[in-house]
């Protein structure tokens, strides 16, 4: 095969903002053509959370329907009511996250309703600061079945019903800066990190071909629930002298992210990749 057919078969079909690129229309259309979720369901795991409920509310901003998936209805119901009272749209689902059942039920539950998954967010997450030495296995066994066991099954869960679906969905799954580098003190967290980037690359190996991306996003540091414990005043200090930007992140810093990583225009080309958002942790030396 000569090298200019081969060439062509390589490349993707042409966007449809590349026919009108030499055209400066309005700016909020163009913005909207690429980041706008309207239409979308987006299903937010752990949207209860601190950042799963920034999330949330960041994906309904942009036109998403979303389903905010937690344990606490009190926590979700919040989320849910501030999304609702700025005009956007959502609702509360209660699920366990390393429950498949749960998780099952949510992609029956979207059946029911007749949308379809666009976009899964997988941000449940627990942490503990236990010295390495006095882990017991119980509670190791607790965070992996938490932050990587439900991972892989709303994965699969998930990721099955977009490939029948043929919805061409969008995977992001909440990482940590601490799974790309050693972390004193989180090391179960860490470990369950590190294995949750993994899996995200493997994923997105495995289906490109169904049009399926599946990307990671780790957070820097963030005051939120599950670190409210770790995040002790010599701590904090540490993070500090550690951080190019000297502060802690907002959940609203992660918006820009998850819409580049949600949108079908926004990162068609985009899968297997992690977006670090930590204030210049992770490139700091000396
Ligand atoms: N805050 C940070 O600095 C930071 C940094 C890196 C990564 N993360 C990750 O971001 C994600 C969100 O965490 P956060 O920091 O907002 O903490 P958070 O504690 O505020 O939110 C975590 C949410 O997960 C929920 N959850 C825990 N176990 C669950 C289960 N079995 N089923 C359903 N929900 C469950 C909790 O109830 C809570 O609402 C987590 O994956 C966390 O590891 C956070």
């Amino acid at each position: 095969m000569s090298l200019h057919k081969m060439l062509r078969q390589c490349r993707g079909k042409p966007l449809r903002q590349d026919k009108d690129q030499n055209r400066m229309g309005n700016a909020s259309e163009y913005l909207t053509s690429l980041f706008g979720l309207e239409g979308k369901t987006a299903v937010v795991i752990g949207g209860t959370g601190v950042l799963g409920g920034g999330i949330a509310e960041t994906l309904a901003r942009a036109g998403a329907h979303v389903l905010v998936v937690g344990r606490s209805e009190e926590r979700g119901g919040k989320c849910v009511q501030r999304i609702q009272d700025s005009g956007g749209s959502a609702e509360f689902v209660a699920a366990d996250s390393t429950d498949a059942n749960d998780l099952n039920g949510i992609v029956d539950h979207l059946k029911n309703a007749g949308r379809t998954a666009d976009v899964l967010v997988n941000g449940a997450g627990i942490n503990s600061a236990t010295p390495y030495l006095k882990i017991e296995e119980e509670e190791w066994a607790r965070i992996l079945d938490v932050n990587l066991r439900s991972v892989f099954l709303a994965c699969q869960i998930f990721g099955k019903f977009m490939i029948e679906q043929e919805t061409h969905g969008s995977i992001i799954n909440i990482a940590s800066l601490s799974g790309i580098t050693a972390l004193s003190r989180v090391f179960t967290y860490s470990a369950t990190k590190a294995a949750v980037l993994n899996l995200t690359q493997n994923l997105a190996r495995e289906w490109a071909r169904h049009g399926i991306r599946v990307n990671a996003l780790s957070p820097g540091f963030f005051p939120a629930e599950q670190n409210r414990k770790v995040l002790t005043p010599d701590r904090i200090q540490s993070i500090m002298r550690h951080t190019p930007m000297d502060r802690f992140g907002e959940p609203e810093e992660l918006s820009g992210a998850v819409l580049l990583m949600a949108g079908p225009k926004s990162s068609s080309f985009l899968t297997g990749t992690n977006i670090v958002v930590d204030g210049g942790f992770s490139a700091m030396t000396i």
